[in-house]
């Protein structure tokens, strides 16, 4: 996926841009760029293919080794192949100004009909259209800010843009809508633009947000943001990471290393949920109402099952993207929305469309500053920390961490310490979990060789077994299907063959003896059975057994999802698979 860097400052642009641009290369691209302006010119260089043909390529031609400004792009095909032409930046045909661009402008097929009249493209680009836009306007305002602002209001769909030119180098203008857009301030040193808060925190963790619709004038010691001419006031907030965290520190995968900072993640989300438990005044309401996305929604699953379980309030759960056609929304509802990102466009929607009804907003977001944070009445901070890898892993075990601590809150007073020490108790376990790794690639390379899966579970294990089948699918891109374990009979059964294989998660719980029923009725008809269950359950039957430590039953969940997120794992890079950069995905999805 794309991803933009800018920095004006004292420093050499190019030791600013290329390190933030490399810690945009987890998003996954296909070349990159950078251009810098230099005794009143823009001199540019990009390349198809990694950030390491840019470095090589600036070394032999004739770059400037010095600049105090410049932009960054990493480029990931959508219009026009993988080409050093089509990467960004783009220039005008004066070559005064230089575009960066994320999203897709859908109305530029038109624009660059019109534009391409009186200017020469030299890309196939969407995002060459800007900088012409740019360049004509300019010509009748005289001020880069007002044409910059002119060219944006003519762009559709989604974007991110920034640009620089030659004209005025003491600043870098910056558009969003719909596309993630952050500036950090570097004290001293000057002020970066990124589409990405990791990229920024070898320099600074102090952050400004860029809301949907605004333009940011960045200059060496200044920020200012407007919004339709009118300026809008912003204060920086300090990002809750350290560079260190947006590193591998020495894992093959990010995933991996997400996948084992979870102990810690649940200790550190439980703390940040306690220090604010005081100040969670959530209103009156008679229902609640949860939305996500993917593995979000999933987590919102078991959500309700606490909630409704623990605290006794009825629980609806829909999916971002389809809550948003209800025609009826109940009005005495608390609304909790969850997202890693907070830039999930179909999660956005929902909210906007929950605030039409006067609902009160509570977010779950990982990312502090992002555009649901900022849209909500209140916001739980998951507090996981960056999670680079495209599949969600820790953010999952942080969000269910609050939402098991939520249905406590809500519970009363009654059951609340005895629950409390439940969960402190969780990250011991999970280390147990993970300490399975090396048994569950063994089996991991026997289900490589398979195309399809069941994964079967019921009650607290039905949403568990959504999550494993979802990180199974989009990591290993093998078939899987989840299924309640009690609804196999009513027509999955048919599918169960000694190459299809079932993988049923059965911790001991008031469901443990049905599960097992439903787990023997694959095994006699030969299908390949996983079982993931508590240590001593005496099930024969079996192909493999994973076992977990025994949990109070309703923390299974926290225990479960890592043994399957280590199995798509394992299975995907045995399979030769880039986990962290999963083919059609992105880490944040801004499309609707
Ligand atoms: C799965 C995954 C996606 C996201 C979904 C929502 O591993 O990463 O399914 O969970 O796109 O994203 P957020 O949580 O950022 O709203």
């Amino acid at each position: 996926m794309c991803g933009i860097v800018g920095y004006i400052g004292k420093t050499n642009a190019l030791h600013v841009i290329i390190p933030s641009l490399q810690r945009l290369e987890y998003r996954g691209y296909d070349s990159a760029g950078i251009a810098v302006i230099k005794d009143g010119e823009i001199r540019l260089a990009k390349k198809k293919g990694k950030i390491s043909e840019l470095i090589s390529f600036v070394s032999r031609i004739d770059f400037p080794t010095f600049s105090r400004v410049g932009i960054g792009h990493t480029r990931w095909a959508t219009h026009g192949p993988p080409s050093d032409n089509n990467a960004h930046p783009h220039l005008e045909c004066s070559g005064k100004i230089a575009v960066v661009h994320n999203g897709i402008i859908e109305n530029f097929s038109e624009l660059r009909k019109k534009l391409e009249k009186n200017h020469k493209f030299t890309s196939e680009t969407d995002t060459e259209v800007i900088a012409h836009l740019i360049e004509d306007a300019l010509k009748e305002v005289g001020s880069f800010e007002k044409a910059f602002e002119f060219a944006v209001k003519q762009l559709e769909g989604t974007f991110a843009v920034v640009s620089i030119f030659s004209g005025e180098p003491d600043r870098i203008l910056c558009a969003r809508y719909k596309a993630p857009l952050v500036i950090g301030l570097w004290d001293e040193n000057g002020n970066l633009v990124s589409s990405d808060i990791p990229s920024l925190l070898i320099f600074t963790k102090k952050i400004i947000p860029l809301s949907d619709g605004e333009i940011a004038i960045v200059k060496e010691n200044s920020v200012e943001i407007k919004k339709d001419g009118f300026r809008v006031e912003r204060q920086p907030i300090e990002v809750p990471w350290d560079a260190q965290q947006a590193e591998k520190s020495g894992f093959k995968h990010f995933m991996l290393k997400e996948i084992y900072e979870q102990p810690h993640v649940v200790v550190d989300t439980t703390a940040e949920f306690l220090s604010r438990w005081d100040e969670l005044n959530l209103g009156e309401f008679q229902k609640i109402i949860i939305t996500g996305c993917g593995t979000s929604y999933h987590a919102g699953l078991l959500g309700k099952l606490w909630i409704e379980h623990i605290a006794k309030i009825p629980v609806e759960v829909d999916y971002a993207s389809e809550l948003r056609y209800k025609d009826y929304i109940q009005k005495n509802s608390l609304f909790i929305a969850i997202s890693q990102s907070g830039e999930t466009a179909d999660t956005l929607e929902a909210v906007r469309r929950a605030k039409e009804e006067g609902l009160k907003v509570v977010s779950l977001v990982n990312v502090l500053g992002s555009t649901l944070s900022r849209e909500s009445d209140f916001v739980l901070h998951t507090n996981a920390g960056p999670e680079i890898g495209v599949a969600a892993t820790k953010t999952f075990l942080s969000q269910i961490t609050v939402l098991y601590l939520l249905a406590v809150f809500l519970s009363g007073q009654s059951r609340k310490s005895k629950m409390l020490y439940d969960i402190q108790k969780v990250p011991e376990k999970i280390e147990e979990v993970l300490a399975l790794s090396d048994f569950i690639y063994e089996i991991s390379e026997d289900v490589s060789k398979l195309k399809n899966a069941l994964y079967l579970g019921r009650w607290i294990s039905y949403p568990v077994v959504m999550e494993g089948a979802l990180k199974l699918k989009e990591i290993s891109y093998i078939h899987a299907e989840p299924y309640p374990a009690g609804e196999m009979k009513h027509g999955p059964i048919a599918l169960v063959s000694p190459s299809t294989l079932s993988v049923f998660v059965a911790p001991r719980d008031r469901v443990f003896k049905k599960t097992i029923s439903n787990l023997h009725e694959v095994s006699a008809r030969h299908g390949k059975v996983i079982l993931i269950t508590t240590k001593n359950t005496d099930v024969k039957d079996v192909w493999k057994k994973i076992e977990i430590p025994d949990v109070e039953e309703f923390l299974s969940p926290f225990l479960t999802v890592p043994v399957l997120q280590l199995l798509a794992y394992h299975t995907a890079t045995i399979l030769g698979h880039d986990v962290d950069q999963p083919r059609n995905l992105a880490k944040s999805v801004t499309v609707e």
